[in-house]
């Protein structure tokens, strides 16, 4: 099983989206799928219609929660959850008491290995415990860039975390996501990438309504969009680079 985070730690900048339709483009292609709400918000766990009630973060980490007991299906052949929970936002608190401190994650996610081909992470945004986790565990770290230059920055300093901290820079695959065509400033990163963003997968999301419209759908985009949708188009040349890149 190949673990792919989808990470930054600046808010509202798409990790969900792209969790979600990522996790649901490699289950339609076969893959045998489980996305792992980590964010006490909750927003995959909803798009997925992840019913029932889910594990508090302390049954979780304890393991006193049998791990099949996470687990809830979605309306999608292929594609399981496991939704997050409100007290998920004490995760990090919890992590510290864990040993080894950043271990844990990757621990947890090992009895999923035999029945799953791949694990996608919805994370938080925030640079944590938590993180620390997520990027000990990960096989990739995919991170939604919005093109301006305060995003650039943040993810230059997580570069930098990634040195400081010892994680392989090869696990962080930067792509560029809400990329606004019609602003000047957009086109422009679009067209030069600085430096920061090497290595970035060459699919880029669009700002799209159609993708703003998951909330009504409580859904993928591919099961409401046309076909050739520039989101879902650029969504589906996202999970061909990912899956390339994790030898899927
Ligand atoms: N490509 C896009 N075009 C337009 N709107 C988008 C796009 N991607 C996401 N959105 C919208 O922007 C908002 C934030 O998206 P999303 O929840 O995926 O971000 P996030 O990084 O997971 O946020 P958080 O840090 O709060 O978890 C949502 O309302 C979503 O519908
Ligand atoms: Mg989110």
């Amino acid at each position: 099983m190949k673990t792919l985070a989808l990470y930054n730690v600046k808010g509202g900048v798409g990790k969900s989206a792209a969790a979600v339709n990522l996790a649901y483009l490699a289950a339609a292609s076969g893959l045998r799928t489980l996305v792992w709400d980590l964010d006490s918000q909750a927003a995959s766990s909803w798009y997925l219609h992840a019913n029932g009630e889910a594990a508090k973060a302390k049954q979780v980490l304890a393991g006193d929660t049998p791990v099949s007991r996470l687990v809830r299906p979605t309306p999608y052949e292929d594609l399981s959850v496991i939704p997050a929970e409100f007290s998920y936002r004490y995760f990090d608190i919890l992590l510290k008491k864990v040993e080894p401190p950043r271990e844990a994650l990757k621990r947890l996610l090992k009895p999923f290995a035999s029945q799953y081909d791949l694990a996608v992470l919805d994370c938080p945004p925030a640079l944590s415990h938590l993180a620390d986790n997520i990027f000990h565990a990960a096989d990739l770290v995919m991170v939604p860039v919005v093109p301006t230059w305060l995003s650039l920055r943040a993810f230059e300093q997580l570069r930098e975390y990634f040195n400081q901290e010892g994680f392989s820079q090869k696990k962080l695959k930067p792509f560029y996501s809400m990329a606004d065509r019609r602003r000047s400033l957009h086109r422009e990163l679009l067209e030069q990438p600085p430096e920061v963003m090497r290595g970035a997968a060459e699919a880029v999301i669009p700002y799209s309504s159609m993708v703003e419209r998951m909330g009504e759908h409580q859904a993928p985009i591919a099961a409401y969009a046309p076909s050739d949708d520039p989101a879902l188009t650029a969504y589906a040349e996202l999970w061909l680079e990912a899956s390339k890149t994790l030898g899927l």
